[in-house]
């Protein structure tokens, strides 16, 4: 008993010597720091990584949240765009992010052209097809789950899109490349700084909104880049 009074008398040999409580207390905290920031570093790359890999993902959830949402051209515009780009019946219409189909569709039953619509969502394909096949131009038009960004635009007389303007901006290289004479419609959203050959304004009936219609005819007149002010 004697040896244990002493001892916690002097603290001498004991864990409990003067200090020793909050120098482990600080490590402990120390330690706790370093592994809540390996934590949040980990999971922010990850997270990067993830965010940079979801556009080809199937699931559906992560890539709402990425790409353009769907809002649909109303009608009206949908006739503009089309009579923009004097679309003709040897035409290939091809929309890029086609939504339910109603551009291709449309430029199918008015024109007798052939269109292809390309879509990331699988459901927006579904309602595509339904739609061709509702209006009886399945023979000419079909619909194909793939990232805009990866498609070869060679073929294509006629250009629609609809998307952000981040994504106006991410589709220019490929739109260089079309051939001589293709036309490109765009619906509300410039091709960043590109002056286009024609732009008309229309609301439709019944709508507080103008919309905008875009054209350029390839090859388009991409400005050199401005000189770094010095
Ligand atoms: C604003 S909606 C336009 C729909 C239709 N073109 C219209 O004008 O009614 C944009 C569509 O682009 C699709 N989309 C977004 N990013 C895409 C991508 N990287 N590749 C293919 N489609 C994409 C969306 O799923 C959505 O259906």
């Amino acid at each position: 008993m004697a040896d244990v009074r002493d001892d916690q008398t002097t603290g001498a040999g004991s864990s409990l010597a003067p200090g020793a409580a909050p120098a482990r207390a600080r490590r402990r905290w120390w330690l706790l720091l370093v592994v809540f920031a390996v934590l949040v570093a980990s999971g922010s790359a990850f997270a990067w990584w993830k965010f940079n890999h979801t556009v080809f993902d199937p699931t559906p959830l992560p890539r709402a949240w990425i790409n353009a949402p769907f809002v649909t051209t109303p009608p009206e515009v949908v006739d503009a765009m089309l009579e923009l780009a004097e679309v003709k019946e040897t035409d290939l219409v091809y929309d890029l992010g086609c939504g339910d189909g109603r551009i291709v569709v449309a430029a199918a039953e008015k024109f007798g052209c052939r269109g292809v619509g390309y879509d990331i969502e699988p459901e927006r394909i579904r309602e595509s097809r339904e739609r061709a096949k509702t209006h009886n131009v399945e023979d000419l038009v079909s619909f194909e789950q793939k990232d805009v960004f990866t498609l070869d635009l060679a073929q294509a007389d006629v250009i629609t899109i609809y998307l952000l303007p981040r994504y106006m901006k991410k589709l220019i290289p490929q739109l260089q490349a079309l051939k001589p004479g293709s036309r490109i419609v765009a619906h509300d959203f410039p091709l960043e700084d590109i002056p286009p050959d024609k732009k008309v304004r229309l609301q439709p009936a019944g709508e507080d909104n103008e919309h905008t219609v875009y054209l350029w005819v390839a090859p388009i007149k991409v400005p050199p880049a401005e000189a770094p002010a010095s």
